[in-house]
C-alpha cells in the first residue's frame, strides 16, 4: 500500500458510533434502547438501499426519520414528534469510537488527506465532526446528497476520486460496513474493513484488502507501510 496518496472514511458505524444514541432511547423507553437503535439503524440503511433501487432519492436525514417512524410502530413503542425530533438530533452529535480520535492523528501525522464520503448530507457530517472537535482532522466532507443517491452505488465512490484528484488505486477507503467496503473495492477502491465486533464479511464477491480491529490498527499499519524500504 506504499502508493497511498489518501484516506477516505466512512462516518457512520466506523469513525462514529451511531448505537450511541442508544442512551437517548433509553430516557423513552428504558431498557429498549439498544433495541431501538439497532432496528433504526437497520432499517436505515435499508431505505437508503430501496430508495436508490427506486429512483425515488430523498436525503439521508428523511432516511434516518422514517426509519424511526417505523422503529417505533414496528417495536410498538411510542415517540411522539417532540421525541422524535430530539432522538434524530442525537443522530448529529454521535460518539467517536474510543481509539479514533488518536488515530486519527497519528494518519494525519503522515501528511496523507484524509476525507469522509458519507451518506449523510455535508450538514449532518460537519454536524457530527465538530460535536467531537475532529473537523480539523479532514480536508474533504463528502456527501452522497450531491448525485442523489447513496452508497453502493458508483457515483458516490467517484466524488472521492474526484475531489481529491488522485487515482482510485491511490486512496484506501476505509469501513466498517462490509456491504459499503464491498462497493468501495467493487468501484476499485484499496479498502481495509474495520471488523470491530468480529463479524463475517458479507458475500458480494469482494473481498478487503486489509482487515483491523480498530484504527488504531489501520494507524500501525500505515505506519510499517511508511517505514519500509
Ligand atoms: C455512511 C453510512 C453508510 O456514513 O455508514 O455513509
Amino acid at each position: 500500500m506504499k502508493n497511498i496518496r489518501g484516506i477516505v472514511f466512512d462516518l457512520y458505524g466506523t469513525l462514529y458510533d451511531v448505537h450511541s444514541v442508544a442512551a437517548a432511547c433509553d430516557t423513552y423507553h428504558p431498557g429498549r434502547g439498544r433495541e431501538i437503535s439497532t432496528v433504526w439503524r437497520q432499517k436505515q440503511l435499508e431505505y437508503t438501499w430501496l430508495r436508490s433501487l427506486m429512483g425515488d432519492y430523498v436525503d439521508f436525514e428523511q432516511a434516518t426519520r422514517d426509519a424511526l417512524v417505523f422503529t417505533s410502530r414496528q417495536l410498538q413503542l411510542p415517540l411522539d414528534d417532540a421525541a422524535r425530533l430530539a432522538l434524530c438530533q442525537e443522530y448529529l452529535r454521535i460518539a467517536p469510537y474510543p481509539e479514533v480520535p488518536q488515530a486519527l492523528a497519528r494518519l494525519q501525522a503522515m501528511q496523507l488527506p484524509l476525507a469522509i464520503l458519507s451518506n449523510g448530507s455535508v450538514n449532518s457530517i460537519r454536524s457530527v465532526v465538530a460535536a467531537s472537535g475532529l473537523e480539523h482532522c479532514f480536508q474533504h466532507l463528502i456527501s452522497a446528497d450531491s448525485v442523489q443517491i447513496f452508497k453502493p452505488h458508483d457515483s458516490v465512490y467517484l466524488l472521492a476520486e474526484q475531489q481529491l484528484s488522485c487515482d482510485r488505486s491511490e486512496l484506501l477507503f476505509v469501513s466498517s460496513n462490509a456491504w459499503d467496503a464491498s462497493g468501495a473495492r467493487h468501484f476499485g477502491y484499496p479498502v481495509c474493513w474495520i471488523n470491530r465486533a468480529g463479524n463475517a464479511f458479507d458475500e458480494l464477491g469482494q473481498s478487503p484488502d486489509h482487515v483491523v480491529q480498530g484504527l488504531d490498527q489501520l494507524a500501525d499499519w500505515m505506519e510499517a507501510q511508511q517505514h519500509t524500504v
